[in-house]
């Protein structure tokens, strides 16, 4: 029987992270990570990291910034050294983002999705060469926005939707400091399966989509998402937005529990009647400390991406 839909990679990729000019995972072991967001070093928890670190523990103990989680899940706050400020420019290729402590343990951007940034910003520079002018992509739970900015700047018209007007705000100053707020980006703030269901409704359609759903969470009316129960759905109606010509969509989820595997699975579903490929793997980012013995690196989320 001849095989129909996307060619599905056998094996998964590794989409590494290393570190740039304004981030280096520095060091990790016990539990913990030491990384460099621009001028500030910050220990986080990590339980994955198993082994032991490899610097020395002054480089640990001089840290601006420590979290402190309080329970199992994100919480917890921030034990300072001095008094740093409280946002901070930042910078990856085109996209300039402010740096912040947040509540829920990180700084306000997932510095591991820079391997997804590098591969959105060639699908659509790609698809821009190829004559299409201004691919229109949409970025889903799109948080602060960087993937937004990124893919604005090589050329796409975005649509950026996430639930918490406070992401939405610090995305569009992140547009501001990068000089990108006269792009066609368009700010939406909403439940991401209503967006996407009246989409479909209207007959929309969208060139790229990038989802990256947390495992719970809520739209701005009180809209419940939880991932294993949602995201099929979500999908399947993301699948039907996607134009003829479409370039990608990429599946990205941090939840424990889940894979890449998984992810391309669904997507393999969802995309029956294409054809194109399939990758899936997981997200990494590469520690700096130890070259001699040769890098580490630390799983953060999965994925999978369809691309023509
Ligand atoms: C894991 S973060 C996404 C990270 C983002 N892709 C990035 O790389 O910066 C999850 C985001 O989903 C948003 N969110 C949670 N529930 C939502 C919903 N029902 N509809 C839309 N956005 C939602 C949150 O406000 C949060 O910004």
């Amino acid at each position: 029987m001849a095989k129909t839909g996307p060619n599905v990679a056998d094996a998964p990729t590794a989409m590494r992270t290393l570190g740039w000019g304004d981030y280096a995972l520095l060091d990790s072991g016990a539990g913990r990570k030491l990384e460099r967001y621009g001028p500030y070093t910050v220990v986080r928890p990590e339980p994955q990291c198993l082994w032991t670190p490899r610097l020395p523990v002054s480089a640990w103990e001089g840290a601006d910034a420590v979290f402190e989680p309080t329970d199992e899940d994100e919480a917890g706050r921030w034990r300072f050294k001095g008094r740093p400020k409280e946002s901070w420019p930042l910078a990856w290729g085109p996209a300039k983002f402010h740096g912040r402590f947040t509540n829920f343990r990180h700084l306000a951007f997932f510095p591991e999705q820079a391997a997804n940034w590098a591969w959105l910003e060639g699908q659509v520079r790609r698809a821009v060469a190829s004559g299409q002018v201004q691919p229109r992509v949409l970025n889903l739970f799109g948080y602060t926005g960087v993937a937004s900015l990124v893919m604005a700047a090589a050329g796409a018209a975005v649509t950026h939707v996430d639930a918490s007007k406070k992401a939405v705000a610090w995305a569009r100053e992140n547009a501001e400091l990068a000089g990108l707020a006269d792009r066609p980006i368009r700010w939406i703030t909403e439940d991401a399966r209503k967006y996407v269901q009246r989409e479909v409704r209207r007959g929309s359609t969208y060139d790229g989509i990038i989802l990256d759903p947390p495992k719970y969470g809520r739209g701005p009316g009180g809209e419940v998402w939880r991932l294993f129960d949602d995201l099929p759905e979500l999908a399947a109606l993301c699948g039907q937005l996607l134009s003829q010509n479409a370039a990608f969509l990429v599946l990205n989820a941090y939840a424990e529990r889940i894979s890449g595997a998984a992810l391309s699975g669904l997507l393999a579903e969802v995309l029956k009647d294409r054809a194109g490929t399939i990758e899936w793997g997981e997200l990494a980012l590469v520690e700096e400390a130890g070259a001699k013995e040769g890098p580490r690196q630390v799983g953060m989320s999965f994925f999978a991406r369809w691309s023509r």
